[in-house]
């Protein structure tokens, strides 16, 4: 016989792990001061261990059989969000999306939901419907077959969902919801999980896409989505600075398709607005003649997009410790290029402060941004501006070498099409029409040139 026995652990926030005893550090992740207390429940078969016995079985097939053309993604309707997706939502797919608190996910899901073919239904757990339709009325969201449920239990979304039979349903959030039959509070991590894992079970039986709201706070005090990174196929991460109208989303678990894809979203009056144009966006305010502004073509998934990298120097006093601030781009990598610039281009920055920031709230992580940074922060020392119609593209080696990129005909499309006339690039760069390319084998050629062009005639020294 089973019986279900209540007692307490100490779980991990961060993953979920259950310990019997409280310590300092969690023994699953390694992440420190992030035990809670939480009661579980535990089933106990009070029959002694019988015979094996064989347990009915889930239904079988043949992948033979299977038909592939029932898993292909539905376009949803707003273009970034297919675009972070590979093509749209995959029917029976669980997605997570998460950010913090005002960032924009009930919006984003509203839009998704107004703009989705069939019959849907929007779990609301933390606002009421009447908040739900003024801002659908604000966002042109409300159609008929658009089901609202203001429900926190989840046998009331299991029950909403088999009423409806929707073909999209969206909970908002999991940390507002709650089954009874566990014991824990609502936002814990084993109530937060074991929802999770209902509302999957659900998905897959009905073959219905659901998406499931996680708020994720810089204190990490809530049950965070990390715990439920296992439980969903994929994980979506929507990002922006709150005062900025820029939102960026990402895919940081998909299990149908790539995550290097990034999708920009501009917050207006009237809800999200795709950013079809983005390198337009980045450098409407950028100011001519400007020491330490480079641009810089970045890959994000498969589309370039060009930035506005900014570098400020300021000397100090003698015995201060200068400090490095990077925005944007990372701190450590900032480090080795301030190095690279004392060893290899004779520019010791010791007694300065030096900050870099990437303008309009862009993440630079790839390598092929660290000769524009390194320029941007050589130019800003120097007080030498860099021309207007330039951008800069290289990989920055140990031994002040330039290397290659990758995609860099495409990077140099893109810069052509906004009207940029020359480039910085590696050696091994691609001709493209309409940009003059001046090939560098060094750190020292690309800003002798970047700070003292030649003028008129051609300057491709390749
Ligand atoms: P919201 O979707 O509620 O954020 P989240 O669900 O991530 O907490 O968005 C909140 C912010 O977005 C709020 O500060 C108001 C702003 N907003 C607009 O600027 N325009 C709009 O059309 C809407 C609906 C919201
Ligand atoms: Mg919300």
């Amino acid at each position: 016989m089973l019986v279900v026995k209540t007692k307490t652990v100490h779980c991990c926030r961060e993953c979920g792990t259950n310990h019997p005893k409280w310590a300092g550090q969690c023994s699953g992740c390694g992440a420190w001061n992030c035990l809670v207390q939480e009661p579980v429940d535990e089933a106990v078969d009070l029959a002694a261990e019988g015979p094996p016995r064989l347990a009915a079985m889930s239904e079988l097939s043949l992948l033979h059989d299977i038909d592939a053309m029932l898993g292909q993604p539905q376009p949803t309707g707003i273009g970034e969000l297919d675009r972070v997706l590979g093509g749209g939502i995959v029917p029976g797919s669980v997605t997570l999306l998460g950010g913090e608190p005002g960032i924009g996910k009930s919006t984003l899901l509203l839009q998704l939901l107004a703009w989705w073919p069939g019959p849907a239904l929007y779990v609301s757990a933390e606002e009421s419907p009447q908040q739900v339709r003024l801002r659908a009325e604000r966002l042109g969201a409300v159609r008929p077959e658009l089901w609202i449920a203001a429900e926190t239990s989840l046998d009331g979304i299991l029950t909403a969902i088999a009423g409806t039979s929707p073909s999209l349903v969206v909970v908002d959030s999991i940390q507002a919801i709650a089954d009874g039959r566990t014991a824990s509070a609502p936002g814990s991590v084993a109530q937060v999980r074991d929802c999770a894992q209902q509302l999957v079970v659900e998905a897959k039986r009905r073959g219905v896409p659901v998406v499931l709201v996680g708020h994720v706070t810089k204190d990490g005090s809530l049950a965070g989505p990390r715990v439920l990174e296992h439980v969903v196929d994929t994980v979506l991460s929507f990002e922006g600075e709150r005062h900025h109208a820029l939102r960026m989303l990402r895919a940081v678990k998909h299990r149908f398709g790539s995550t290097n894809e990034l999708g920009l979203f501009e917050m207006t009056g009237r809800g999200l607005a795709g950013v079809p144009d983005p390198s337009k966006l980045f450098l409407a305010d950028r100011r001519a003649g400007l020491a330490g502004s480079v641009v810089v073509p970045l890959i994000e998934g498969q589309r370039p997009v060009l930035v506005e990298i900014q570098a400020l120097t300021v000397s100090i006093r003698p015995g201060i410790p200068p400090r490095r601030n990077a925005q944007g781009f990372d701190g450590g990598r900032l480090a080795l290029l301030l190095a690279v610039l004392e060893r290899h281009a004779s520019l010791p920055l010791g007694d300065h402060d030096v900050y870099v920031s990437a303008v309009g709230g862009m993440r630079l992580s790839e390598p092929g941004t660290d000769l524009g940074v390194t320029v941007a922060v050589a130019g800003a020392a120097r007080e030498l501006p860099v021309p207007d119609d330039l951008v800069v593209v290289g990989e920055v080696g140990l031994g002040g070498e330039i290397r290659q990129v990758v995609h860099a005909s495409r990077r140099l499309t893109e810069v052509a099409r906004l009207g940029y006339r020359r480039a910085i690039v590696p050696r091994s760069c691609p001709q493209v029409d309409g940009i003059e390319l001046v090939r560098v084998a060094t750190l020292a050629q690309a800003l002798a040139w970047a700070t003292d062009p030649p003028r008129g005639g051609r300057s491709d020294n390749s």
